[in-house]
């Protein structure tokens, strides 16, 4: 499978990088945080577990160690190599189809902001495709002042900072957004294009996809938990 960059994505620095922009490397690198503490609150244990753009395995090999069954999937064989203990997929996310359903399917890393509509679609059918009855999906989206409050800086304890130079609207309420990440060995960067999401907006883009929201699993509403059914507006109406 051959696959050239996506269309106002890009990336520089040490070694492979990925269509959108990551670098292979710097994810490899990259500390996990309370990702898995907060996914694996939200759902039963063991559970079967489809993660979509699973990168270098950052959060995959916590997930593992916490007896979840993980299938890894992303468009990058780079980034794929990284992954252990899971069962990985190449694929774009959009073009998924294993013909399985899983108790939870993960799309975090705000790809749910993806700049083009029919992309967000399109992996929006995918997580539903595989979606078991009574299972979940898990978002990680952006917090709603992200593109406003830039430039801004993060010095993490592990020894690196993160920057956000950049929001960069490029019509359409896209944003062309700029990140650095400078470790004392080597510096990346990366140029992704995001679309902002209202909680309205997310919401009419899941209720869009036949999924609604269950609950937010964090104060700041970027992990949410949804279910496939009507959105609040739309339960009337049926
Ligand atoms: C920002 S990285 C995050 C990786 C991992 N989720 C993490 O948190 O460390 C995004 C990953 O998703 C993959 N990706 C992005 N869009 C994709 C798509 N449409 N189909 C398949 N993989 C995709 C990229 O190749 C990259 O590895």
């Amino acid at each position: 499978m051959t696959v050239s960059m996506r269309a106002g994505y890009q990336g520089t620095g040490p070694g492979p990088i990925t269509p959108d922009g990551c670098a292979v490397e710097l994810y490899a690198r990259l500390p996990v945080g309370d990702e898995p503490d907060i996914v694996a609150g939200a759902v039963p244990k063991g559970a079967r577990l489809l993660e979509l753009g699973c990168g270098a395995g950052r959060m995959t090999h916590p997930l593992v160690e916490r007896g979840f069954a993980v299938t890894a999937v992303d468009e990058s064989q780079d980034m794929l190599d990284r992954v252990r203990g899971a069962r990985t997929v190449r694929s774009a996310i959009e073009a998924l189809d294993l013909g399985e359903r899983f108790d939870v399917v993960m799309l975090a890393s705000f790809l749910v902001h993806a700049g083009d509509p029919d992309v967000r679609r399109g992996l929006l059918r995918t997580c539903v495709r595989h979606l078991a009855e009574g299972g979940c999906v898990l978002f990680q989206r952006e917090g709603e002042d992200w593109h406003e409050r830039v430039p801004r800086e993060r010095v993490d304890p592990a020894g690196f900072t993160v920057r956000l130079v950049s929001a960069e609207p490029v019509g359409d309420g896209v944003n062309s957004v700029r990140a650095r990440y400078v470790f004392p060995d080597a510096t990346w960067t990366q140029t992704f294009l995001s679309r902002p999401l209202t909680r309205e907006q997310f919401e009419g883009a899941l209720a869009e996809a036949g999924l609604r929201v269950d609950r937010y699993l964090t104060e700041d509403r970027t992990w949410v938990r949804a279910v496939a059914g009507p959105g609040p507006g739309e339960a009337g109406e049926r």
